[in-house]
């Protein structure tokens, strides 16, 4: 029997109502596979306990996270809490501090689910977006001088390495490579950021020599929106750094049918240290406790974790659920559905026991 440890941080709003849902696909997949258990241990790291003790999760969050196989989060975030204090004192030093620099993005219109774009449908729109996620506009340099002041000063400073550029062009290039279409497609904003994006423009050209079999192309971070929206059958795999990944993974989300749709690894490729699977959407005041939170971002970011470890039957088993109960018209309203989180995550687990392959 194999085992896995899996760390659960369900964090805030809607956070614990996503991954109990989750949790109960992944214990029915796990019943149903009969090769593998999974040992979760759950966490109570979240704005409620920085209210409480002042930190929103202990000194040695990280000591304690590391024996894990990998981390199931929810989402950080309350409306009494400043949002720079939530996100950088849970989600982004687990990120950085476990150096999880490849940030996985795939997003597809789900069958029942219809995009907001005319004439779009499954098939028409199937992207993996690859953020970098431990450097550029998201490492934490800057500061602020002459605080209130008239004269006060803001600096935000983006950081591109030549390391960090080149593992993350590699990891982009070798996802496409091993997707039908190896079609890759590189943001930057090269004209006017000159230093750090014509740096990552360059190492592009580099590493793809590395993938002769890969077709690739460029875009600048504007006109990539509009190519988005106008021909998204164009694109594949897409490549860009923290800001502009975090803004067009929003977009990607919202073409698809729903941020309530949309899944994220936190990667370490290498391994060292575990890696951390979550929904891309927060905390979701306005339908938090309402029973109503669309669970698939989550059954999905329960794929790419199960994936990760190794038990991919599991992962297609579970997509293949989920694709079903949403081609039934079991959704959540935020899809147009009205169906409950449990309605939908129990008929997830219905479509499981129920499937013969
Ligand atoms: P949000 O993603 O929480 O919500 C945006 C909109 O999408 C809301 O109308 C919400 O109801 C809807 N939505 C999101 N997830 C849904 C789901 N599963 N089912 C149905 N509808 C869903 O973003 P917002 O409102 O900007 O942020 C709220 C809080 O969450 C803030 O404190 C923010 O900092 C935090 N946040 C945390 C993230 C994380 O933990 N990774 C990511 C994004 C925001
Ligand atoms: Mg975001």
């Amino acid at each position: 029997m194999r085992r896995h440890n899996i760390a659960a941080i369900p964090a805030d709003g809607i956070g614990p109502e996503v991954i109990a849902a989750g949790l109960q696909a992944l214990e029915e997949l796990s019943r149903r596979d009969g090769g593998f258990e999974l040992s979760v241990t759950t966490f109570d790291w979240s704005s409620e306990r920085y209210k409480r003790t002042g930190s929103l999760m202990p000194d040695d969050g990280l000591e304690q996270l590391r024996q894990f196989d990998a981390i199931f989060f929810g989402a950080v975030g309350a409306p009494d809490v400043p949002d720079h204090l939530t996100l950088w004192g849970l989600r982004l030093p687990i990120c950085q501090g476990f150096d999880q620099y490849a940030n996985v993005r795939p997003t597809k219109i789900l069958p029942g689910v219809s995009s907001p774009l005319a004439g779009v449908g499954p098939g028409d729109l199937d992207w993996v977006i690859v953020r970098e996620n431990s450097e550029g506009e998201y490492s934490g340099h800057g500061g602020r001088a002459h605080k209130g002041l008239p004269e006060e000063v803001g600096t935000e400073v983006a950081i591109f390495t030549r390391v960090g550029v080149t593992r993350i062009m590699r990891y982009a290039f070798s996802l496409a490579q091993a997707r039908p279409r190896k079609l890759l497609t590189v943001v930057t904003k090269s004209n006017a950021q000159r230093h750090g994006m014509v740096m990552w423009d360059e190492i592009a050209a580099e590493v793809a020599i590395e993938f002769p079999d890969v077709a690739w192309d460029k875009m600048l971070v504007d006109a990539m929106t509009v190519r988005m929206v106008k021909n998204p059958k164009s694109l594949d795999t897409i490549v860009a750094t923290n800001l502009h990944a975090d803004i067009l993974s929003d977009l990607a989300g919202a073409l698809a049918g729903s941020l309530g749709v949309a899944p994220t690894g936190n990667i370490d490729p290498q391994r060292r240290y575990p890696s951390m699977f979550e929904p891309i959407h927060g905390s979701a005041f306005d339908i938090t406790g309402k029973g109503i939170a669309n669970p698939v971002a989550t059954f999905w970011t329960a794929a790419q974790l199960l994936e990760h470890l190794g038990e991919k039957p599991a992962a297609d088993r579970l997509m293949r659920a989920v694709e079903k109960v949403c081609g039934d018209g079991i959704l959540t309203p935020d899809v147009g559905g009205s169906a409950s989180t449990q309605q939908v995550t129990d008929a997830v687990c219905e479509a499981i026991r129920g499937s013969n392959i």
